[in-house]
């Protein structure tokens, strides 16, 4: 069966561009951003791996480690990276894992035969520091992610972990929040939400970013 929302990220060893990993122990206590691409030495996996590069600041500001999987050997991976170094005015610092085998790739369902046989699809896990799947993504092969977005999401999750809300359509950090229906009690509003909230219809009901 498919991973899902809530399952635990499976364990494995691998090689990859920066030496032998476990997963679980390399993540540590970090959220994680687990990303496949198709193959190395293509040309929207170049600008992918490129973007997330010249994006680390960003995921260290929120605790975030990236890595990326092909079922490229490593010999590949790391030619390939002097290429990314040289076209995406970047230097690619996290690893990138050498599936050959094509055994992680398996366990995380990235490779879906009806849309290639060998080939890994675009798959996205945020996994968070727990170990817990908190987010999936498939792109196709032609079509490059947001990592925008992804940041975007990592905010909205970290947020809502903390606190009783959830984030409508579009939401970015510093705008309004939802309240969630579950919490009703006056008192305990007044406590969570000192700065008030505007109740739109009583299942909806926004506050003001709560940080
Ligand atoms: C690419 O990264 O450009 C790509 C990879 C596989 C199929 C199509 C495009």
């Amino acid at each position: 069966m498919a991973l899902q929302l809530g399952d635990i990220a499976p364990n494995f060893t691998a090689q990859t561009t920066h030496g032998p990993i476990n997963f679980h122990e390399w993540a540590d206590d970090s959220w994680v951003i687990f990303f496949s691409h198709p193959a190395d030495f293509t040309p929207v996996c170049t600008t992918e791996l490129g973007t997330v590069a010249r994006l680390q600041g960003e995921f260290l500001e929120r605790n975030v480690k990236t890595i990326a999987l092909s079922v490229d050997s490593l010999e590949s991976h790391e030619a390939w990276i002097k290429d990314i170094n040289e076209t995406q005015d970047t230097i690619v610092n996290f690893p990138i894992v050498a599936d050959a085998s094509r055994e992680v790739a398996h366990s995380y369902g990235m490779i879906h035969p009806n849309a290639d046989n060998t080939m890994t699809v675009r798959s996205v896990f945020v996994i968070d520091p727990s170990r817990k799947i908190r987010l999936t993504l498939t792109y196709p092969a032609a079509t490059g992610r947001n990592f925008v977005e992804l940041l975007r999401v990592i905010d909205a999750l970290q947020l809502t972990d903390g606190y009783s809300v959830a984030t409508p359509a579009n939401w970015k950090v510093g705008e309004d929040v939802i309240i969630v229906p579950s919490l009703k009690d006056p008192e305990v509003l007044k406590v969570k939400f000192p700065a008030g909230y505007t109740e739109i219809k009583p299942y909806l009901r926004l506050t003001p970013y709560p940080r």
